[in-house]
């Protein structure tokens, strides 16, 4: 499984790359406004700096939501650098334009999901990646990993290579359980990915070693 991380902090994404396991970045437009860039010149510039550090795939929302909008937001995002992927809302015109992207060669990541219908459509219309965001629906008391291994089933049923990209993910339960499922990818924040490192009795055990190494 593929780990992305889920910010558009520049230090976390530098420290999550520094690791050795980061396989690409999501933002969104409230992770850019967390880190106060908000005007258009600073979130082009916010993304190329994203791919400079990183190696693999950036995913750039659009704000638009009607078709021509998204069309003209995406194919200006996806020129900005080859690692962009074009961030496009689950609504009608958000499925044209995946259909359209697909046909130009843009890699898409389709966001908002909260139902095996809408991962269905997603994959119908191309999109590279498919966003069920599984902590969202657990606050609302539906299971949000359900989800993800309804759309597993889907998906290999009809061969769609469409990537599940777990989103909203919260915890290491979160990660483990998805991993377990076989989603393709789960982006995190980077809390959720350095909480896999512990464990007490890791701990225990290395104070052991030291001071036994440390015997005469
Ligand atoms: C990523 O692509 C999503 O925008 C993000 O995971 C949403 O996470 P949140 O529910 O914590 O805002």
């Amino acid at each position: 499984m593929k780990f992305f991380i889920d910010t558009a902090n520049l230090a976390q994404i530098k420290e999550a790359q520094e690791l050795g396991v980061l396989d690409g970045v999501t933002t969104n437009p409230s992770l850019m406004a967390k880190e106060g860039i908000k005007d258009q010149d600073k979130i082009i510039q916010h993304y190329i700096d994203i791919c400079n550090i990183v190696d693999g795939d950036v995913s750039a929302e659009v704000i638009s939501t009607d078709f021509k909008g998204i069309v003209e937001e995406g194919e200006k995002l996806a020129a900005l650098h080859p690692q962009i992927v074009v961030k496009v809302p689950m609504i009608k015109d958000g499925v044209k334009a995946l259909k359209y992207f697909s046909s130009k060669g843009i890699r898409t990541n389709c966001t908002l999901i909260f139902s095996a219908g809408q991962a269905l459509l997603a994959a119908k219309a191309g999109a590279t990646y498919c966003s069920p965001f599984i902590g969202r629906l657990d606050d609302v008391s539906q299971d949000g990993l359900e989800l993800i291994a309804q759309m597993r089933l889907i998906y290999d049923n009809y061969g769609y290579e469409t990537q599940i990209l777990a989103a909203s993910v919260r915890h290491p339960i979160h990660i483990i359980k998805c991993a377990e499922i076989g989603a393709d990818v789960a982006t995190c924040p980077l809390s959720a990915i350095t909480a896999l490192l512990n464990h007490p009795l890791t701990d225990i055990g290395l104070a052991k070693f030291l001071s036994d190494a440390g015997k005469k």
